[in-house]
């Protein structure tokens, strides 16, 4: 198969989706790999080091999504400024896209309508599964833990007092306070990066699993008052909860959110539209110069005034809604994205012609095939907005 390794094209990325060394294990398995030059700056890999390990460098990206039999990229398809055209627009019937698609979130509904259209068989790495044979696999897990800890450091950087207790000569400087919303692998690593950081921890999640973690992580934790069977639901994961309990979450969170300075918001149902779990009444209740990082804005977000994509300040509070966190420190992530992207494509071209829909991993992240739209979650947020 050939596969092709365009240069991300959203603001501010630095990842890409192969190193030479995935690239050589590639050229290695059968494959041919072609690689937008430059496309490797980003993380510091040279057109020259992808050559070196038997990739074809092209100039040309019109040429290179051409060719290419499978595109892996980072960020979702987007509309490319220089050239004029959708990235989506570039791919053929049948090619197969393997890329982050957050396909549930309706900011990407009409991505996903047009990958259909052009017939695209669009594999998205949001979707992978969390079981043990995927966890190689899981670029989610991956870039999740890149999300927590360079978002807790941008909240930070965003933050007008010093983040531990400082004990000077004229007085103490209380350290600040942070709840983190979400505790599963972003949330986690956001709290122990607060905690390293000094600060006062604090979590909420619905799952009982995620609290106790949490806790072992020295947070303090908020009880959000939802009853297990109603927040934890098929292997483990946690439940869209109704709109009631939703609102109940809300209340319980407007009691603490006073008193935070950094508010970390992580929480997701796979494959689903984000919770709004704060409104713009809440942000309001928010101490002056506090910082909100919403990492779960690729899903829409879990605060219902995150600005997409950038930072703002609302209320007095700054509210981070950057979309690829990771980028932000392209080396670690790259280098995790392109082990993972490389695990999946084992699975996804066992025969070297074709992909296996058949496979429980594949079938999972499938979004768009054969013209459809076959992804789940999708069509149950599509059905929900409509
Ligand atoms: P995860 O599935 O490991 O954790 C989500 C947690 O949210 C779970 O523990 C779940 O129990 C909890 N949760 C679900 N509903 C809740 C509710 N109503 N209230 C409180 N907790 C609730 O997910 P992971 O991997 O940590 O990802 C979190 C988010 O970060 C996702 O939206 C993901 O797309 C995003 N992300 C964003 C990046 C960025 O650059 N902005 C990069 C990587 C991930």
């Amino acid at each position: 198969m050939v596969i092709g390794v365009p240069t991300e094209i959203m603001e501010g990325e630095r990842r890409v989706a192969a190193t030479p060394d995935s690239v050589r294990r590639l050229v290695g398995d059968g494959h041919q790999v072609l690689v937008q030059s430059g496309a490797g700056i980003g993380s510091f890999h040279v057109d020259e080091a992808y050559r070196e390990a038997g990739a074809t460098v092209m100039e040309d990206e019109v040429l290179l999504f051409q060719k290419a039999d499978v595109i892996i990229k980072v960020k979702e398809p987007l509309f490319n400024e220089t050239l004029g055209r959708h990235e989506a627009d570039l791919m053929r019937p049948d090619q197969i896209l393997i890329t982050f698609i957050h396909p549930a979130s309706p900011a990407n509904h009409d991505l996903v309508r047009k990958l259909a259209a052009n017939g695209i068989t669009a594999i998205t790495l949001d979707a992978v599964p969390r079981i043990t044979r995927a966890q190689r696999m899981d670029a989610l897990t991956s870039m999740s833990t890149c999300a927590g800890y360079k978002g807790m450091l941008l909240a930070a950087d965003s933050l007008t007092t010093f983040m531990p207790m400082i004990v000077t000569a004229v007085g103490m400087i209380q350290p600040v306070n942070v709840l983190v919303v979400g505790t599963g692998v972003g949330g986690l690593q956001a709290l122990a990066t607060a905690k390293r950081l000094g600060a006062v921890c604090h979590a909420a999640d619905i799952r009982p699993d995620a609290v106790e973690q949490a806790a072992s992580l020295g947070a303090k934790t908020v009880d959000l008052g939802i009853p297990v069977d109603e927040a934890v639901g098929e292997g483990g994961y946690a439940r869209k909860l109704s709109k009631e309990r939703l609102r109940e979450e809300r209340e319980r969170l407007a009691e603490v959110l006073p008193k935070m300075d950094i508010v970390f918001l992580s929480a997701l149902i796979p494959g689903k539209k984000a919770p709004i779990l704060l409104t713009e009444d809440m942000v309001k209740m928010m101490k002056p110069g506090s910082v909100i990082v919403d990492i779960s804005i690729d899903q829409g977000g879990n605060c219902a005034i995150t600005p997409p994509g950038h930072t703002e300040k609302k209320h007095d509070v700054t509210i981070i809604g950057i979309k690829n966190i990771p980028g932000l420190i392209p080396q670690s992530s790259t280098w995790l994205f392109s082990q993972n992207v490389y695990n999946l494509l084992k699975i996804v071209l066992p025969t070297a012609d074709s992909v296996d829909v058949s496979d429980e991993i594949v079938q999972a992240a499938l979004t768009t095939y054969k013209g459809e739209i076959v992804h789940k979650g999708t069509l149950e947020a599509m059905s929900a907005d409509s």
